[in-house]
């Protein structure tokens, strides 16, 4: 799937929240057999932000709300529908959307939750943009929120260091100049499920069947192929997203890379040609916060000045599926 052509929409307030609580490398030290020094050149992850358990996804998810419409200037009254990206929302349903929706009194926002891991956050904004393209909508509120520290294994080293807890949020609205989401693309592969999933709770493994192992509620991923399969799509993917928008890689401004891994972050730089002082890189504060990784890295370098207007940036994610996307966007 994919959308290009004059902008019809653009991101009008960006806002992020993570978890004051800190675990650091050291912390899993005393944890698993693991060490600050495999962890940090491997993933690049030096600390992660997590919630007190029992925290709802909504709960990061309406701070950061609050903060993209502060600075969209939307009352919740606008908002017209509210899209979250989740993989561990509140419920199994009805979806987080909807108690972010509570939350905000956003009574005329119809509301509702998109399910493709990592990718998740940017399926939000393609949906969003084609809402605002078909006229369906005027301002849409996107969310990418993760609690991945309720399915984590504490117990399995090879994927306990790597997750963190977090929430990002934009504010997208019609775009009346050549500003905002030039292109966008998706894709997904569902055969390649196996490498990297969730199987418990769902229908195929019910919570109610107490013969299911607790193992099966949390995240199973055969990393290094996961890994190959990450660097080829989102290097892939961005390049499409550049050819849809007409943007040479020497006029991108700004890189998003899913901050899932260092070294993917610094291949799909490569594959660009984008030097690293325009690679922007949060993973080693927060780990991989899954569909909030994207908005999250979006909205604290908003914060700290470094997205201005006309900056052309592009974003590009992977995950669970295995789902894949970029976007190309001038604000
Ligand atoms: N500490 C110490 N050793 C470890 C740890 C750890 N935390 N974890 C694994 N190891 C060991 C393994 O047991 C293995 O040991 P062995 O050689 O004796 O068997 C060795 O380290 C190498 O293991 P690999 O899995 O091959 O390590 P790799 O270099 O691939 O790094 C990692 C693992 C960090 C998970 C990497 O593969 C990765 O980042 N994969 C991609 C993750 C990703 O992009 N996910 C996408 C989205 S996530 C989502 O959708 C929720």
């Amino acid at each position: 799937m994919k959308s290009n052509g004059k902008p019809a929409s653009r991101i009008a307030g960006m806002g992020w929240f993570a978890p004051d609580k800190i675990l650091t490398n050291t912390d899993l030290e005393r944890m698993v057999d693991t060490s600050d020094e495999w962890i940090t050149t491997r993933t690049g992850i030096k600390r992660r932000h997590i919630v007190e358990p029992g925290t709802r996804a909504s709960e990061l998810a309406t701070p950061a709300a609050r903060s993209a419409m502060d600075e969209a200037g939307v009352n919740p009254e606008d908002i017209d529908m509210i899209l979250v990206a989740t993989v561990t929302g509140d419920y199994k349903f009805p979806s987080t959307a909807i108690f972010l929706q509570a939350n905000l009194g956003a009574k005329n926002a119809v509301a509702m939750d998109i399910s493709a891991a990592c990718a998740g956050y940017l399926y939000t904004l393609h949906f969003a943009d084609m809402m605002i393209r078909s006229g369906q909508a005027k301002t849409v509120l996107v969310v990418g929120v993760e609690v991945l520290t309720s399915m984590i294994n504490w117990k399995d080293r090879s994927t306990c260091v790597l997750f963190g807890d977090a929430a990002g949020a934009a504010v997208v609205v019609p775009s009346a100049d050549n500003r905002g989401i030039l292109a966008s693309y998706l894709g997904t592969d569902g055969s390649l499920a196996d490498l990297l999933n969730c199987p418990g709770g769902g229908s195929a493994y019910p919570a109610m069947n107490r013969e299911i192992p607790m193992e099966d509620f949390t995240i199973h991923m055969k990393g290094n192929e996961v890994f190959k399969h990450a660097v080829k799509k989102m290097g892939d993917a961005a390049v499409i997203a550049l050819d849809l928008a007409g943007i040479e890689k020497n006029d991108i401004d700004l890189l998003f890379a899913h901050q899932a891994n260092m070294r993917i972050i610094d291949a799909t730089a490569k594959r660009l040609k984008v030097p690293q002082k325009k690679v922007f890189k949060n993973i080693q504060e927060y780990g991989n916060t899954s569909t909030a990784s994207i908005p999250l890295a979006m909205g604290e370098a908003r914060q700290k000045g470094l997205i201005t207007d006309d900056s052309v940036v592009v974003c590009v994610a992977f995950g669970g599926g295995f789902t894949w996307a970029s976007s190309v966007i001038r604000f």
